[in-house]
């Protein structure tokens, strides 16, 4: 089936297209399974909902949140997810995507520290209860704009990715990479004073660590073999456990399918596009025993190459190539396959959004079913926060619900500050 826009009038016509595209979605008309409490690495969660980290363009140029960083947390923590995935925060000023990408520094430590106080103080007064928070501490390599302009770091040169361009490419030496590794100790120890619970070593949307999951033709010590390719990974790891102390933990959001045919995408079978979770899993197993990582952030795809693939379209000015619910339903089948592979660890689960009022349905379903044990939104959290405690009786208004425009990302890729340009349109425009 092709593309349709969004259609559904009730769970059973999404029941239905979901069945004639073969399509994983399980859905639960009864919303409580995300409203039960859960413990995470020694927090009691208060609910199953997370919102997703979400990049807002919105810093100083000094790396700090700026008044809109601290507007966007505080709709966020009113609203009372039980876990906020703190958007990317550069670990090194040549490595932000863009001029305005956050970037924790001892000089601005102290305004992560309120941010951090406000969120918690405002979520307490709302809602009774604090939420999990995760900082998400990111390399942007390929994507690297501090300046607004593109530097990109790379890996190795990915055809794919590069078709069509043609920028001042820096293929990272290895000792460029082992600076680049170290440099997680710092972050990692500035993240835990600024009062975050945990700290994600970015691995996804093919961000400098995703990238080096499938830099099978780079040479030497970073490339080929999956030792190699997942070195990065676990050295940024190792420098961030240096870091900290106590009950700080970390984790990742990770790329489990890049979509990118082999030898450029990682969790992809050798001579097809399906996805092939077997170094996917062996990696989040070696992670969970050697880091103790206390639950993992499942994601897919590129948002510059194949953004879809992350974030199921509705519809802007062209349509997408595949079916937004085929879309959604690679990904919870991508989730659950990890979750079912790893059932001791917590696997949280993306790309919710697409179905609107319908998509704590798809969480609950999920979570019921223990195809994962959170559900991160994104962009329905800068659309309708407020979805979090409506759900607790049942009735998600529709009128507010994120519309899958993608008119968010196309803020952030200009490099503006980006929010909800339908729902929140005081204040972003186009
Ligand atoms: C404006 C915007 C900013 C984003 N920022 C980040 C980010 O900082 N880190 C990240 O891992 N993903 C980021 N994403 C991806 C989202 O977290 C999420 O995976 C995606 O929107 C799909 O989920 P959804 O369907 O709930 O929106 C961003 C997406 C958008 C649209």
């Amino acid at each position: 089936m092709h593309h349709e826009t969004f259609h559904y009038g009730d769970l059973a016509d999404v029941r239905a297209t979901a069945e004639a595209l073969h399509a994983f979605l399980p859905l639960s008309e009864d919303l409580s399974p995300l409203y039960q409490p859960m413990s995470l690495a020694g927090h009691i969660v208060n609910n199953h909902i997370a919102f997703q980290p979400m990049e807002g363009t919105d810093g100083t140029e000094a790396g700090a949140p700026g008044p809109l960083t601290i507007r966007r947390y505080q709709r966020f923590a009113k609203a009372g997810p039980g876990l906020i995935w703190f958007e990317a925060v550069a670990t090194v000023p040549e490595g932000r995507a863009s001029a305005h990408q956050l970037y924790l520094t001892e000089d601005n430590l102290d305004d992560f520290c309120r941010l951090n106080d406000q969120i918690r103080e405002t979520c307490l007064k709302e809602n009774g209860y604090v939420p999990v928070i995760v900082m998400q501490a990111t390399n942007s390599g390929r994507y690297s704009k501090p300046n607004g302009v593109p530097a990109p770091l790379i890996a190795y040169r990915c055809p794919p990715l590069e078709e069509g361009l043609d920028l001042p490419w820096k293929v990272l030496t290895d000792d460029d990479l082992r600076r680049y590794e170290a440099a997680f100790e710092q972050t990692a120890r500035l993240s835990q004073k600024a009062g975050f619970d945990g700290m994600d070593v970015k691995c996804c949307h093919r961000y400098l660590a995703c990238e080096l999951l499938s830099a099978y033709t780079r040479p030497g010590a970073y490339g080929g073999s999956y030792e190699n390719r997942t070195r990065f990974l676990k050295n940024a790891y190792r420098a961030a456990q240096a870091g900290v102390t106590g009950d700080f933990f970390l984790t990742s959001r990770l790329n489990v399918y890049d979509g990118f045919a082999y030898p450029y995408g990682f969790g992809v079978h050798e001579g097809s596009m399906e996805p092939d979770p077997q170094e996917p899993i062996r990696l989040i197993q070696e992670l969970r025993d050697e880091f103790h990582i206390p639950l993992i952030n499942v994601t897919m795809g590129n948002p510059y190459k194949n953004p879809h693939v992350n974030r199921p379209y509705d519809k802007g000015n062209y349509v997408p190539d595949e079916h937004p619910l085929t879309g959604v339903g690679r990904m919870m089948a991508g989730v659950s396959e990890i979750q079912a592979a790893i059932p001791d660890l917590p696997v949280m689960g993306s790309a919710f959004s697409y179905l609107r009022q319908f998509s704590p349905n798809l969480a609950a379903g999920m979570v019921k079913d223990g195809h994962c044990a959170l559900a991160g939104f994104g962009r329905m959290a800068f659309a309708d926060p407020d979805f979090v405690q409506e759900g607790r009786s049942g009735a998600i208004s529709k009128k507010n619900v994120c519309i899958s425009c993608g008119n968010c990302a196309v803020l952030l890729r200009s490099g503006t500050p980006a929010g909800c340009v339908v729902r929140d349109r005081e204040v972003y425009k186009l």
